[in-house]
């Protein structure tokens, strides 16, 4: 039932006639405090306050193309990157700066009381953050322009790759199509004293594809079949890194620490680099993996992170892209100069232990995913465990208590699965007889399990539930009792239905 697409209102941009890597890449900017602010929550304190003003910016994608109007924190895209200390608390005011009509088309959304709530519409999420409830972007505590919301960050967690985005109920996936996002980097003296590489040889990697005109503006794609009114995945004609559109990036012949995020509403990148380089992984979403993992090719799928150590040496005066693998497409290239500075980095063989959770008394919540309703005249809602996002609240975990949670996946897709607030690991991943599940929703296993690659061995905040398969987690519920929310990443599958919320009890 995938809906009948309608065709743009200009035509599509060919990438492939655009000169390639004619642009510097992109570095996001570091944001800075603008002062010291109390939060109604935590009196006394004067805390490190930013200041994040979401607005409307035009911004060449390529060289030759004209400025495309976007939206971003600080009017760029990717937004400013909020670097932080564990354990050092901070605060940002999330202003609401936008206009007053978005600039996508915004009548395509399933949620019936859509057509009631303002069309523009925000509210900040940062992925990956143990946050008290209230600071966490709750996806209905969205504000309008001129509003602005003050959230609280106590930054107690492990030092981590984590982004930030916007997370409006019903139109994330236009909001952060727009250009909402931006990196949050957490860091901590365990993970400094490894040596990795630093300052400009530390930088971050933001990969989506977009819909590009060849008037150089951004579409997103509508359905023309009343049958099937939204868009189930959004697939785009180009990928942009930071922003641009194959950007070369100056480097010394010498070790560099990229971290990728795929930022996309709905598409995996297979990633790969040329002359034979490899990628050792040394951090996975939620920081330091045990051991450097190398490998020639990644995989990440929406809203996973990369944490990789690349290294030029050798190859002065050589072009090395950064390809996608199955599409062949450059999309950045590292242009190694002739010799650097000394490099004082290091790749240590280990790196910080993930122990591994004790599962043997934990809760194990088996939770399908992908399940259609089409049911009260809005087709094809995708549903977690057959739930709507109004239905009761369903899963309470306790602070404190390790449970798992087993993702049936009944669709023919992988789900990139998400929840707030905590890390988890991955425990395996198994296939499973459907047709035993739809018959009689009985669990019958059809195959070994099979443990995560050591890549997926760290802590995780976002899985991959491939199709026919049982993805089972152990999380450790940390953090503050309060309402939370899990969801599916393809951000075409969040704003329509594929979204809960749930409630962390106390102790
Ligand atoms: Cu990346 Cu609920 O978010
Ligand atoms: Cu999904």
């Amino acid at each position: 039932a995938a809906a009948r697409l309608a065709a743009p209102k200009q035509p599509l941009l060919n990438p492939a006639r655009l000169a390639p890597f004619v642009d510097p890449l992109p570095r996001p900017a570091r944001a800075r405090p603008v002062g010291r602010r109390e939060h109604p929550a935590w009196p006394g304190r004067l805390l490190p306050c930013y200041r994040m003003e979401m607005r409307a910016f035009a911004a060449r994608l390529h060289r030759d193309l004209p400025p495309t109007p976007q939206w971003g924190y600080a009017g760029s895209s990717p937004g400013p990157t909020i670097e932080v200390e564990r354990d050092e608390a901070v605060l940002v005011e999330w202003a609401n700066a936008l206009p007053a009509r978005h600039f996508l088309p915004i009548d395509h959304t399933i949620h019936g009381a859509e057509r009631d709530k303002p069309e523009v519409r925000a509210v900040t999420h940062v992925h990956g953050a143990r946050v008290p409830a209230d600071s966490d972007g709750w996806p209905e505590d969205w504000y309008v322009p001129g509003r602005s919301a003050l959230g609280r960050y106590p930054n107690a967690q492990d030092a981590a790759t984590l982004w930030y985005h916007d997370h409006a109920m019903g139109i994330t996936r236009l909001n952060i199509y727009a250009g909402l996002y931006g990196a949050w980097l957490v860091r901590d003296a365990q993970e400094r004293a490894l040596g990795l590489p630093t300052d400009e040889c530390d930088l971050p990697l933001f990969l989506c594809d977009r819909l590009i005109g060849r008037d150089g503006q951004l579409y997103y794609p509508v359905s023309d079949d009343p049958a099937a009114p939204w868009v189930m995945q959004c697939q785009g004609n180009a990928v942009l890194c930071n922003g641009k559109l194959f950007p070369y990036l100056d480097v010394e012949p010498r070790r560099y620490r990229l971290r990728l995020l795929n930022v996309a509403n709905s598409s995996f990148f297979e990633l790969a680099l040329t002359h034979g380089l490899v990628f050792r992984q040394v951090g996975s979403d939620q920081g330091l993996l045990p051991a450097p993992v190398e490998h020639s090719r990644i995989t990440l799928y929406p809203a996973e992170r990369a944490d990789v150590v690349v290294d030029f040496a050798g190859l002065a005066r050589q072009r090395v892209q950064l390809q996608l693998q199955l599409h062949g497409g450059g999309i950045l290239e590292f242009r190694v100069g002739e010799r650097g500075r000394h490099d004082d980095s290091a790749l240590p063989a280990r790196l910080r232990p993930v122990p591994r959770l004790d599962v043997a008394a934990a809760r194990d919540r088996v939770l399908t995913l992908g399940e259609v309703d089409d049911a009260g005249g809005n087709a094809l809602r995708m549903l977690l465990d057959g739930k709507r996002w109004s239905d009761p609240v369903s899963e309470r975990p306790h602070a404190g208590a390790v449970e798992t949670w087993s993702f049936v996946n009944l669709s023919g897709d992988a789900h990139p699965v998400h929840l707030h607030l905590v890390r988890f690991q991955v425990l395996e991943r198994r296939p499973f007889d459907l047709f035993a599940w739809n018959a009689r929703r009985e669990l019958k296993y059809t195959g070994p399990a099979q443990p995560p690659p050591p890549h997926e061995a760290g802590w995780k905040d976002t899985v991959r539930a491939d199709p026919g398969m049982v993805t089972r987690i152990a999380v450790r519920f940390e953090g503050e009792p309060g309402r939370y929310v899990w969801h599916c990443h393809l951000l075409e599958h969040e704003d329509n239905e594929m979204m809960r919320p749930y409630e962390l009890l106390p102790a």
